[in-house]
């Protein structure tokens, strides 16, 4: 039977370490919302973001657009919140038409690390802005013990956001893991699961990753978030627990962590800009 990595305790640590570094701060670090649209989850996900930047006294601001908002408005505001805030993100998902205006966000205000530019320097090994959730995943690893270095990671999924950022941050020098990034076209993905020391699945499908695709003793990584008719679950189906060593719950595994890391990059940049 698998342990659980607390992923709700760890982000308590790290919010612990921010807020005492926000405490020393002339002003308080300033981060704006923008939501477009009324998506449920993308509510619920603001909310938490609001609750954590409270506690660490970041000053978050929630602008919430209508879904018919044009290209010139979201542009408009953009351009305003650049130069008024040390972080600025768009909730997920917006409107197709809407979404080349994430590259107009300034690439040090960029805290979600989505930007072409964040994205590049991530290539090339420079420091930029880490998107939030691969940054979680890798704080997660080293602080619950489980140092990346020299370990088979397998990573289910090349989202943009996650999987790709992820296989990048692992292979860095410095964190040295050696990397295979399946999708959704990958042939035998049980082989490539069962060979992994750490499996991170981010795929976003409901108890995909089963028992019989896990080493015995591996370190399972959940980030799937799936609604379902029983609730919330992860990507990583129950009876893994039999044969992992250890395994990140849905909820309070890697969601908390992604939060608290965008906490993080506003500190950062209040910090440096
Ligand atoms: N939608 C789901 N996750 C995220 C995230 O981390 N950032 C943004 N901007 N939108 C999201």
């Amino acid at each position: 039977m698998s342990s659980i990595i607390d992923g709700k305790k760890i982000a308590k640590e790290i919010e612990t370490e921010l807020t005492a570094k926000v405490g020393a701060m002339e002003s308080a670090p300033r981060l704006s919302v923008v939501q477009i649209g009324d998506d449920p989850a993308s509510a619920s996900y603001i909310k938490a973001k609001a609750n954590t930047a409270s506690r660490v006294g970041i000053a978050l601001t929630h602008h919430h657009l209508p879904v018919d908002t044009s290209v010139k408005e979201l542009e408009n505001l953009v351009d305003n919140l650049n130069e008024s805030e040390d972080g600025l993100i768009i909730q997920l998902p917006i409107p197709k038409a809407l979404e080349p205006v994430l590259e107009r966000i300034k690439p040090e205000n960029d805290v979600d690390g989505f930007h072409s530019e964040n994205l590049g320097k991530l290539v090339q090994g420079i420091s930029g802005m880490v998107p939030c959730t691969p940054a979680g995943i890798i704080e997660l690893l080293y602080r619950s013990g489980n140092a990346p270095e020299g370990k088979h990671v397998v990573v289910v999924g090349r989202s943009t956001i996650v999987g790709t950022p992820l296989s990048l941050l692992l292979s860095q020098k410095g964190v040295d893991a050696t990397v295979t990034l399946c999708h959704s076209r990958t042939k035998s993905l049980h082989e490539h699961c069962k060979k992994a020391d750490i499996l991170v699945a981010a795929v976003g499908k409901a108890n995909m990753i089963t028992k019989d695709m896990v080493k015995p003793g591996a370190v399972i990584i959940d980030v799937g978030v799936n609604r379902t008719s029983e609730g919330l679950v992860g990507d990583v189906s129950h009876d893994v627990r039999d044969v992992a060593s250890q395994i990140t719950p849905v909820p309070g595994g890697v969601g908390p962590m992604t939060v608290v890391m965008l906490m993080s990059n506003t500190v950062k940049s209040a910090l440096e800009n």
